[in-house]
């Protein structure tokens, strides 16, 4: 197994390069089975979820092709001829979820392996199922499998979400594209990465009104497959939000090339109060930190309110503040599971219930740690860039999940960091 070995940074310096969104490109993949040409996607990044979700497809007999070299990945889904996505694959990222609503919008059926739990909470996927139910899909949950079938087609209708949430709407949305009839969703989420699915599909003959507003009206091509364009995958702004994080808790000036500001209105504003000042044009954020560092009050919520991605990150940040720093989780029941390796680091963080109150500002000591998650894992490298002496972060596959060479990436910026084996 990998880990991190970080020495604290002096101050870093220079560019990064924003790789392509994560959270985007999944669904956007999911996407490619309500396609009848070959779709090609620019802008993938590196990272485990990717190759992950790649090779499901491949298992259901699509054929992927990605070309590194030149940035392409193309997706033949006309040879898939397998509608089971099976424990082994779903076990190690829930995000596989996002095929089900594709699956059984093109084929009349589907099975998926329940997600089961997961570190930061219990993520059920509920909502996906109650809404497939509504649009006449019949559900069973049979051995640790969600069996789904629609033998008539789905049919639109009037979905309302209990609650937000972003693979929940995604899903709905591939699933409405195929089915007969219009569908509305009510209380959808209106992340970028939705957002751009739903651009890609009005663009692809799949009318979508109210696109990145809570209500989405589907206008369904009754099982005609559509036509995809190339696309490129948005800017990831959970990545370049953590860099953000890392010049300010290291003081120093970054530039992230391909960023888009845009996307990151509730970070950059946090980070302002806590005395950053950007300089934004349409495809950079330069970070112009200040030496003291304010504390802040934060509250995670659905976008564009701040994001739980980056609820770890500024934990971290805050530890390095001056006073008393008040963060509260709503998202995730136990997305809390940094705090107790940032204490082992020296951090004055105490928590109850969904709230973290962090007294800055600590002086922190390397030392090893574990990630959890993968956005913790990201906060604890960060602690690592200011921590004193030598911070060895373990289980780093959880940040492999979802950070495109982020090491290479802080190392071109003066940062000391490594990849070692356990
Ligand atoms: C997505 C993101 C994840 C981010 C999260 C919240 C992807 C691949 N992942 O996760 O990085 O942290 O949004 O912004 O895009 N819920 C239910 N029933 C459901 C579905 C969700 O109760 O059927 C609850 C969840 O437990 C959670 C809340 O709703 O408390 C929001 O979850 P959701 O938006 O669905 O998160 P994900 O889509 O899994």
């Amino acid at each position: 197994m990998d880990y991190l070995q970080i020495q604290k940074a002096q101050k870093l310096h220079g560019e990064i390069k924003i790789s392509g969104a994560k959270n985007a490109a999944l669904p956007l993949i999911a996407m490619s089975i309500l396609a009848k040409n070959i779709v090609t996607i620019k802008n993938l990044p590196h990272v485990a979820d990717i190759k992950t979700l790649l090779k499901l497809l491949s298992n259901l007999g699509a054929e992927c092709s990605s070309s590194w070299e030149n940035d392409t990945t193309t997706i033949d889904t006309s040879t898939l001829n397998q509608t089971k996505a099976t424990y082994d694959i779903v076990k190690t990222m829930r995000a596989s979820i996002l095929v089900l609503g594709p699956i059984l919008a093109r084929f009349g059926h589907c099975e998926v392996s329940l997600p089961g739990g997961c570190a930061i909470g219990q993520r059920p996927v509920d909502l996906h199922l109650k809404a497939l139910e509504q649009m006449g899909a019949v559900i069973n949950i049979e051995a640790g499998y969600i069996h789904a079938i629609a033998p008539n087609g789905l049919k639109g209708c009037n979905i309302i979400f209990d609650k937000i949430t972003v693979t929940g709407t995604a899903n709905i949305v591939m699933a409405a594209a195929l089915a007969s009839g219009v569908t509305t969703i009510t209380n959808a989420a209106r992340e970028p990465e939705v957002v751009q699915l739903c651009e890609i599909l009005n663009a692809s003959g799949v009318k979508i009104d109210g696109i990145a507003t809570a209500v989405l009206t589907i206008h369904g091509t009754a099982g005609e497959l559509l036509d995809i364009e190339p696309f490129s995958v948005i800017p990831d702004r959970i990545e370049a939000g953590t860099y953000l994080c890392a010049a300010a808790i290291t003081r120093s000036e970054l530039t992230l090339k391909g960023a888009n500001a845009k996307h990151l209105g509730a970070v950059l504003s946090k980070l302002q109060e806590m005395g950053s000042k950007f300089t934004i044009t349409d495809d950079s954020i330069t970070i112009h930190p200040s030496e003291v560092i304010k504390h802040v009050k934060i509250v995670t919520q659905e976008y564009p309110a701040f994001p739980t991605d980056m609820q770890a990150q500024f934990l971290a940040l805050a530890t390095q503040a001056d006073g008393t720093s008040i963060i509260e989780e709503r998202l995730f029941e136990n997305r809390f599971m940094h705090v107790s390796e940032l204490q082992r680091m020296g951090a004055d963080i105490s928590l109850n219930g969904n709230v973290a109150t962090v007294n800055g500002h600590s002086k922190l000591s390397g030392t090893d740690v574990m990630a959890t998650d993968l956005r913790a894992s990201s906060a604890l490298v960060l602690a690592g860039l200011v921590a004193d002496g030598i911070t060895n972060v373990h289980r780093i596959y959880h940040l492999d999940r979802g950070y495109d060479s982020l090491e290479k990436k802080l190392q071109n910026v003066g940062a000391d960091i490594s990849r070692l084996k356990e």
